[in-house]
């Protein structure tokens, strides 16, 4: 019985998330002004799962990064997410360009996305957060 707590944990913990940024690559920097693709993968469930969207956002992390569920920045995207399996990766993605702020330091790109889950379409918020340099 022992290790059933951390399998519900992590099968929680997966559920609650579901997707991953693929790229940038954490500690990636960025040119401000240009245009980067932001990979969005998600995991597979067992469940059903139907998408509602995501925003991505922008976030200066001069006093830490926040959660990107309180708090998403400048907002770079918000709209439709489909992911599709492609090139490249395991999992389902979709490609965003993302227009990088004006800015320079060192900031979180942060991912919400909302979904609905399971026999009932539960509502369900997920996130995702990288850190890149913006130079
Ligand atoms: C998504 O972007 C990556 C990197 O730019 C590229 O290799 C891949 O082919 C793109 N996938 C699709 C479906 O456009
Ligand atoms: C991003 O950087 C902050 C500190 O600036 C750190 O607390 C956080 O764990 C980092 N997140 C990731 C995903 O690397």
């Amino acid at each position: 019985m022992k290790s059933i707590l951390p399998l519900t944990l992590y099968a929680t913990t997966a559920l609650a998330q579901g997707i991953y940024i693929n790229s940038p690559a954490a500690g990636s920097q960025l040119q401000a002004g240009s245009s980067v693709t932001v990979q969005v993968a998600r995991y597979d469930f067992i469940q059903s799962v139907a998408e509602i969207g995501l925003g991505i956002g922008i976030e200066s992390c001069t006093n830490g990064c926040p959660d990107p569920t309180g708090s998403l920045g400048t907002l770079v995207y918000n709209g439709g997410y489909d992911p599709q399996l492609g090139p490249g990766i395991h999992d389902e993605y979709q490609n965003f360009t993302i227009t990088v702020p004006d800015t320079t330091g060192n900031v979180q790109i942060g991912i919400v996305r909302a979904f609905l889950v399971g026999l009932g379409y539960t509502v369900t918020i997920g996130s995702a957060v990288t850190n890149v340099t913006i130079v």
